[in-house]
């Protein structure tokens, strides 16, 4: 045997072979127990052969594995297509969520003060009735007190109604001047509509400081309601009524549904209202230890729910509780 025109005639065989099957064949042939070279192998007495028929083996064992190996790649791209073959395509992108609409709104709106200096604190949803009403000027028979208003725990121990406990929490812990907005939630008794749910959020905000008037106030939320709902967006005051402020003034903002023309959204008045506010009562103030005659300050409160419902045409509040991505991700 010659082992060198044996090499030349497996190494074609190996090549021409385009199965894996057909390179098995080949196998048994030039490397199996019965092949030429394994029997010549076996009857091989001197040294010198012996290191030839060896190295021939080896070489051709690699060849066979190398050769494998190409055709299990080709089989893998016959099989999947040539496409999902090529490893070098990025992965499929796993589904991801992002922030609920409320919590898109909430960061805005925090963002917007932020940017004005202000500071973000969290209150606490759960509450006593001093800082709930007492501290906010509430007189004893207003009807938030009553248990069918709000939802008490324990004692004097209430889940907050609204979140201006959070101006005397922040009052009583520091020294004017004070700037601050508190966002979170909010609890009442309410019966479940279209515009009313128990839970839903509010953005708290405080500023108290040497000779503060409405004036600042009307500018303050004036900046918020344009990064809210546009440059051209107009505010507007009209009277209202609440325990803590003197005067108390309802926030109205220019429809910026109909721009001021009359639209369904605006009740054809052209304003939305959309805030309570006013000048921090002195009676608060003093609650907390501040002097009414050297510090003044304005204060407001804005339901988030509103303003998504408002700025996106949401027709029912119920929507934002659901929890269903068909709604969820329009946003
Ligand atoms: N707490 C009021 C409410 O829940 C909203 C509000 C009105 C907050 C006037 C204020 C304010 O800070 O000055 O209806």
């Amino acid at each position: 045997m010659d082992p060198k025109a044996l090499e030349t005639e497996a190494q074609s065989a190996i090549a021409a072979a385009q199965t894996p099957a057909e390179l098995e064949d080949a196998r048994v042939r030039y490397l199996g127990r019965k092949s030429e070279l394994k029997q010549a192998l076996r009857e091989v007495r001197d040294r010198e052969s012996g290191m030839t028929l060896n190295a021939v083996r080896e070489r051709l064992e690699a060849a066979f594995a190398e050769r494998e190996e190409a055709l299990r790649g080709a089989e893998l791209v016959r099989v999947l297509g040539e496409e999902s073959a090529d490893v070098t395509l990025p992965g499929e992108a796993p589904p991801r969520g992002h922030y609920h609409l409320l919590t898109q709104i909430r960061r805005e709106v925090e963002d917007v003060f932020l940017g004005l200096g202000y500071e973000v604190v969290d209150g606490d949803e759960v509450e006593d009735t001093y800082h709930l009403f007492d501290a906010l000027n509430m007189p004893p028979g207003h009807v938030t007190r009553s248990p069918l208003h709000t939802l008490f725990l324990n004692g004097d121990v209430v889940l907050r109604t609204e979140t201006s406990a959070s101006q005397i929490r922040v009052m009583e812990s520091r020294e004017p001047p004070v700037y601050m907005v508190s966002l979170g939630r909010v609890y009442r008794r309410d019966t479940i509509e279209p515009t009313n749910y128990p839970i839903f959020h509010q953005v708290e905000g405080l500023a108290v400081a040497e000779g503060i008037t409405v004036a600042d106030l009307k500018g303050t939320v004036l900046h918020l309601c344009r990064a809210l709902f546009g440059e051209d967006a107009q505010v507007r005051f009209i009277t209202d009524f609440f325990p803590f402020t003197e005067p108390s003034l309802g926030v109205a903002v220019s429809c910026f549904l109909c721009g001021g023309e009359g639209c369904r959204t605006c009740k054809f008045t052209g304003w939305i209202e959309l805030a309570g506010s006013g000048l921090v009562d002195p009676n608060v103030l003093r609650n907390v230890g501040y002097d009414p005659d050297e510090v003044s300050g304005f204060a407001f409160g804005i339901g988030l729910e509103r303003i998504a419902m408002l700025r996106h045409g949401v027709p029912d509040i119920r929507l934002f509780w659901e929890n269903d991505l068909r709604f969820l991700e329009q946003f």
